[in-house]
């Protein structure tokens, strides 16, 4: 017997099903209300309201937990690489050797992109930050191949835009970080591993040969994973909206770059580790930056801190911060940011305006001490999420396709003007 809640409203009654998800979440189903009604809901934000029924990812906010396709992000953070977490979000299951094997060395053949891809890349100022370089890039992929364009076609065809696309980002945020070094494009060595072929197209240089150091490799792998996918988030939502117009995946992909790339969202992690520079450059006063991220009047907040969902600690923040313990040792880096990034978590989760608003660490507050580590750029920070996003992307964007989901049209509750006549200009 279906489950239903009734709703009363100016002395109606009505009946609305009651959904439940395989970890007991239960939703209130309103799609029939406005046709019974003429009522509709608002939630500004979406922060009550769920967009759709999905079986990628899993979170529990209040329990810290986080699961991909029903593994958790401890397991597979500890024993997988991200080409395996990114075949396991996409087809569901984690592959067997052999798919594996299949799936890398397809992804190996289609690192390269074509040629023309560059005179794209030359139009962009050396100033051009990273994630508008990779969005618009994304999106020429379009031009390239304008079969695309229809997602509609057949499964393989489908398939053959995954990979490329999966194969193709790091080369074209490699480039968007030699664009903004003013430095040569490096093309990519296929005998590298995934993560390694990136850093060696990031940092390499035609008049030197590049040693990829395993441990800066490894961390990076494990940093992928952990931003793998985070269910219905702001760019992952993004993706599914633009999706459901039916546009392409280049298309939806490059605007959920877009979405990102907000000092909100991914660009956090950016936003962290230039806010931890400029307490150490104001002489390291922790508690004169607590006051003014609780201080109302004062539009300073605490980057890399609270979460819409994590109402206790972000379970990815958890394990990088040990992985940015771990990777400082082992590269035999003191870096006074990452102490001063502890100092600042102690002092914010021992006052009661943090704790009371369940305002934890977030999985952005510690990822840009890792990436100084192996000596990624503030820059291009958000850009290492978008490479860790995009297999959750790509699932998600699959999933509403797969499912045949409706285009995304919001309703409103409109609160200008009512009806007034045209005034001819001589009588305004
Ligand atoms: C990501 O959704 C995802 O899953 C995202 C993500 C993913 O993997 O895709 O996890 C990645 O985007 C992580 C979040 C990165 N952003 C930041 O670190 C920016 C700083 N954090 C905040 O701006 C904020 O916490 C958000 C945006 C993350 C969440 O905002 P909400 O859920 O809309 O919460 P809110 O703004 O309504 O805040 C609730 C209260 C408010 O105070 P009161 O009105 O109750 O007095 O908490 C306060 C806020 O002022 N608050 C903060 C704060 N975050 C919230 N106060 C100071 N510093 C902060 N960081």
């Amino acid at each position: 017997m279906s489950k239903i809640a009734k709703l009363h409203i100016n002395g109606s009654q009505y009946e609305l099903p009651i959904v439940e998800g395989t970890e007991q979440e239960t939703a209130v189903d309103i799609s029939n209300l406005r046709s019974q009604s003429g009522i509709i809901t608002l939630d500004k934000g979406f922060k009550n309201t769920g967009s759709t029924k999905s079986a990628i990812t899993f979170l529990n906010g209040e329990k810290g937990i986080l699961r991909y396709r029903g593994y958790t992000i401890e397991d597979l953070s500890e024993k997988s690489s991200f080409l395996e977490v990114s075949y396991l979000l996409i087809y569901g299951e984690l592959p067997s050797s052999n798919e594996l094997a299949n799936f890398s060395n397809e992804i190996r053949s289609h690192t390269l992109v074509h040629e023309d891809v560059k005179s794209i890349l030359d139009g962009f100022p050396s100033r051009a930050h990273p994630m508008g370089v990779l969005s618009s890039l994304v999106s020429s992929l379009t031009a390239f191949y304008p079969k695309s364009l229809d997602p509609n076609r057949s499964i393989e065809e489908i398939n053959g835009t995954i990979i490329r696309l999966i194969a193709k980002l790091p080369t074209l945020a490699a480039w968007s970080y030699k664009n903004r070094m003013r430095q040569p494009i490096m093309y990519p060595k296929n005998h590298l591993d995934y993560t390694s072929n990136f850093l060696y197209m990031m940092f390499g240089l035609p008049t030197v040969e590049t040693e990829i150091n395993p441990i800066i490799a490894k961390a990076l792998d494990k940093l992928l994973i952990l931003h793998a996918d985070h269910e219905q988030n702001c760019s992952a939502s993004t993706v599914r909206i633009v999706g459901s117009s039916h546009a392409s995946l280049y298309a939806s992909i490059s605007a959920g770059i877009a979405a990102l790339w907000g000092p909100l969202h991914g660009g956090a992690n950016q936003a962290v580790i230039e806010m931890l520079e400029e307490i150490k450059n104001q002489g390291g006063d922790v508690e004169k930056f607590i006051n003014k991220a609780k201080d109302k009047s004062d539009s300073f907040r605490l980057m890399g801190f609270g979460h819409r969902v994590y109402k206790n600690f972000d379970p990815r923040a958890k394990i990088i911060k040990k992985a940015a313990d771990d990777v400082l040792s082992q590269l035999g880096i003191n870096d006074p940011i990452l102490d001063l990034a502890m100092k600042l978590e102690e002092v914010a989760l021992n006052d009661d305006y943090f704790k009371s608003r369940g305002l934890y660490p977030n999985v952005d507050f510690y990822s840009g001490i890792i990436y100084r580590a192996l000596g990624i750029p503030t820059d291009m920070f958000t850009v290492m999420f978008a490479l860790g996003r995009l297999p959750g992307w790509i699932a998600q964007w699959k999933e509403a396709r797969e499912n045949s989901e409706p285009i995304g049209r919001p309703r409103q509750v409109y609160i200008g003007h009512n009806h007034r006549a045209y005034k001819n200009i001589s009588d305004r």
